[in-house]
């Protein structure tokens, strides 16, 4: 088999054929193909596409280039969520809690952030002293023990993704429906759990700008999902403005642990619920409204909270600062960005609010950025709120007064301010299941 004429063929629009897809993969993460060759490849597919067979088959050659990770060590079903990455997503630190209260096992891989978008990994490294690297056996034990553990990907976890993801970076190939669905579902596939809720993220702030697209993604890898025997899930909700107020990964953890409280912000909240509801009706806790009711008890009863601080004190976080926000290191600076106009927030561009967070320091701005774990903003105003000139926007929170000049000019830009209210939008757009 040849290289050169597999990526003849998906230039000219024909499909490959299976064995074609798994030579493809296999000898890329081998070295036989070179990168050019296989930059080739995916702006063909970019333009040509692939059909729900081939994105099924190149998903499960991208899941077996690795490990396939056995979770029978744990009991009961174990449900998986995965987001498709956003501004201020801090849900997994609500949701997993959630979850976990209500009885079902969460033995979760998450990730680091990538370019303007957050990753659950970084925010759990702002609490001093979490280990988010565990080997099986300890993993296994924590969810055992607490019903909960967070922790990076495994080195060897769909190698073939890495590889290809990073070159997808820097090849203009990120935004393809078959290359995102397979990319999302080869990791989720290969790590293990029974039922996998997918939260795909629509608006400024998400790699899916169009909800039309957004819906065809979800489509794609719950058809994957199934294919591959895992009950699968998924929400579209918004990312059109950040979730919930902070941005950045000490801010992030502290509104998750005020959501856990029950006094997080409205949007968060609701999106968590709507997510866990679903993670519960997954692992067949009963129907959606039924399990909502138990994701808002989890909440109100403080049973969330307390698995949080279980899963934190067992991989050897220091719990105080989840008992008491207060004592997180706070940022050396502050700097207020105020409204240069009077009337009404009509949209926040969420991909500028995460790109100032990075400049604030909360993300890497090359591979080997050291992040600050206070960096970062706090919205002051929301999509629809009335504003008067002089009002705060934002808080920006940085180790250096030097990193404000372009963080303040990216919110100011990213803010706009119009004479009428405008509508309210929906927080979960659909269910895709
Ligand atoms: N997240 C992933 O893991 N892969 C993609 O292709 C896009 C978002």
């Amino acid at each position: 088999m040849r290289m050169y004429d597999l990526i003849m063929k998906k230039r000219n629009g024909d499909a490959l054929t299976d064995s074609e897809i798994e030579y493809m993969i296999s000898d890329y993460v081998a070295g036989g193909i070179p990168d050019y060759q296989m930059s080739a490849m995916l702006m063909a597919i970019y333009f040509k596409g692939m059909s729900d067979h081939e994105t099924a088959v190149m998903t499960n050659a991208v899941a077996h280039s690795g490990d396939m990770v056995d979770l029978s060590g744990i009991n009961g079903i174990k449900v998986d969520k995965h987001s498709t990455g956003g501004v201020g997503d801090k849900t997994t630190l609500v949701i997993g809690p959630i979850v976990a209260a209500c009885g079902v096992k969460v033995a979760k891989m998450s990730g680091r952030g990538l370019g303007h978008t957050g990753g659950t990994v970084d925010k759990m490294e702002a609490i001093p002293g979490m280990r988010t690297s565990l080997d099986t056996e300890e993993f296994f034990d924590v969810v055992n023990k607490t019903g909960l553990s967070v922790v990076g990907q495994s080195g060897n976890l769909a190698p073939a993704d890495k590889k290809l993801y990073a070159l997808r970076d820097v090849t203009a190939t990120v935004d393809s429906i078959p290359l995102i669905a397979a990319s999302i579902m080869s990791k989720k596939l290969a790590a293990g759990n029974d039922c996998i809720l997918l939260d795909v993220k629509t608006g400024s702030g998400a790699f899916m700008k169009s909800l039309d697209d957004s819906i065809l993604l979800a489509q794609k890898m719950v058809a994957i999902g199934e294919h591959a025997g895992k009950r699968t899930v998924a929400l579209i909700t918004d990312m059109d403005i950040p979730l919930g107020y902070g941005i950045g990964n000490s801010l992030e953890v502290i509104e998750a642990v005020e959501t856990l409280q029950g006094k997080g912000p409205q949007d968060l909240t609701e999106v968590c619920i709507s997510l866990a509801s679903n993670m519960l009706y997954l692992a067949n806790k009963g129907t959606v409204e039924e399990c909502r009711k138990m994701a808002v008890n989890a909440i109100e009863s403080g049973e969330a909270l307390n698995k949080l601080i279980a899963m934190v004190e067992a991989q050897g976080g220091d719990t105080q600062v989840i008992k008491d926000t207060e004592k997180f290191k706070k940022a050396a600076y502050v700097y207020d960005v105020v409204a240069k106009s009077k009337g009404y927030i009509t949209h926040i561009n969420t991909e500028q609010c995460g790109i100032a967070s990075v400049a604030l320091g909360a993300g890497r701005e090359t591979k080997d950025s050291i992040i600050d774990y206070a960096a970062g903003i706090v919205l002051k105003k929301k999509y629809g709120d009335q504003v008067e000139a002089g009002d705060v926007l934002a808080t920006l929170y940085a180790e250096k007064e030097s990193y404000f000049a372009t963080a303040s000019e990216l919110i100011e830009r990213a803010y706009k301010i119009g004479t009428d209210k405008p509508e309210n939008k929906p927080l979960v757009y659909a269910r895709v299941d």
